[in-house]
């Protein structure tokens, strides 16, 4: 078959793996081509930790982010089941998606976020898809508390990653790294509720294989490495602000039955890694993505031949900490000569 050849539009994740999630053929599908997303080879990664290092451009979903793939499925879930509202906590990247994906499938939504720590570029998606966006004056677990709270008390549909649908939609992103590259050795990636692990490890198990599971938290928000909640969880990582997770123990099982780990690496190693993502790879993510290669470039592959690196959301959604930490730019009269010196300086 020619590479032109018009295959048709792109589908969806329900429409590409349906006979490995919980949905029929008769029912509503809530798309926008998510999933399929591209893996790109790291040369300069690769070079550096001495393993062949691909990268999961998950930021390439619809909304910038991978909860795409979970939202899918469960706002095509809560319409199939008639609701008319969903709601979430979240430190920006699922509000963005539940947003969007509540407004094309014509429910509302409301989306409970930490008020002033969430990444303009979210915010902004949550507000442009028409979603009631609450500011908590709390942090991320005291949101995901509330919520659970409310749902208990009027038929809202919850999009968090306690939903069983967003695992489901989620572990597809298993299925094409094994499409894609066949076997791997590792998969880094960064850890918050903790519901993104449990669903490629979910993935991967449905496949019979079992990549090791490296999990990375930010310093000041390691309740899994810590073993115990942490009440005030602090990191530059804005996504992974999270304290509490609720996916604790399936990401435990997760690690421990992959003989992987789950570790922390500290928020200057984080920048390191998205500017090195940035200037040498030419991919932008958001800061909470690079964890997964500051926890590769830290601790190793330990072992690993080749390695796959999640990179869960865009680098577009965070702006303001993109430009604290890139160069600034250079004034300049309109005149051929302070061109050319500001060019050539
Ligand atoms: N990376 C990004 C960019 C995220 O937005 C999140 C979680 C994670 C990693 C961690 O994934 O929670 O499944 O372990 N964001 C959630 C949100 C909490 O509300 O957008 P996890």
């Amino acid at each position: 078959m020619s590479g032109s050849e018009n295959n048709g539009p792109r589908v969806g994740l329900i429409e590409r793996y349906r006979d490995r999630l919980p949905f029929g053929v008769d029912d509503p599908v809530v798309s926008m081509a998510e999933g399929s997303t591209p893996i790109v080879y790291a040369p300069t990664l690769s070079q550096r930790v001495g393993a062949e290092v691909h990268l999961k451009l998950e930021g390439a979903n619809p909304t910038g982010s991978f909860k795409d793939r979970g939202m899918t499925c469960a706002v095509s879930a809560a319409v199939r089941d008639g609701a008319q509202a969903v709601i979430c906590a979240s430190t920006g990247n699922t509000a963005a998606s539940a947003a969007a994906y509540a407004g094309r499938a014509g429910l509302r939504c409301a989306v409970i976020v930490p008020e002033g720590k969430i990444a303009t570029g979210k915010l902004a998606q949550a507000l442009m898809h028409g979603a009631r966006v609450i500011a908590l004056r709390g942090n991320f677990d005291e949101a995901l508390v509330l919520v659970r709270e409310l749902v208990a008390r009027h038929p809202i549909a919850l999009v968090n990653s306690v939903n069983p649908f967003r695992i489901e939609g989620q572990k597809t992103a298993s299925f094409e790294i094994a499409e894609d590259l066949g076997e791997i050795d590792a998969l880094c990636i960064p850890v918050g509720n903790a519901g993104n692990v449990t669903a490629y490890w979910k993935g991967f198990t449905e496949l019979g294989l079992a990549p090791r599971m490296f999990g990375f938290q930010a310093a000041g928000s390691a309740p899994l490495v810590n073993g115990a909640p942490v009440a005030k969880p602090e990191t530059i990582a804005s996504a992974i602000r999270i304290g509490n997770p609720a996916r604790w123990e399936e990401a435990m099982t997760a690690f421990v039955g992959s003989s992987g780990m789950v570790r922390e690496v500290t928020d200057s190693e984080i920048l390191d890694a998205y500017r090195h993502l940035a200037r040498h790879e030419g991919i932008f993510c958001e800061p909470s993505s690079a964890a997964s290669v500051a926890g590769l470039l830290r601790y190793g592959p330990d072992g690993a031949a080749r390695i796959v690196c999640v990179l869960t959301g865009h680098g577009l959604k965070d702006p303001q900490t993109a430009l604290e930490q890139a160069g600034s730019v250079v004034p300049c009269e309109p005149e051929i000569d302070a061109v050319e010196a500001a060019v050539l300086a």
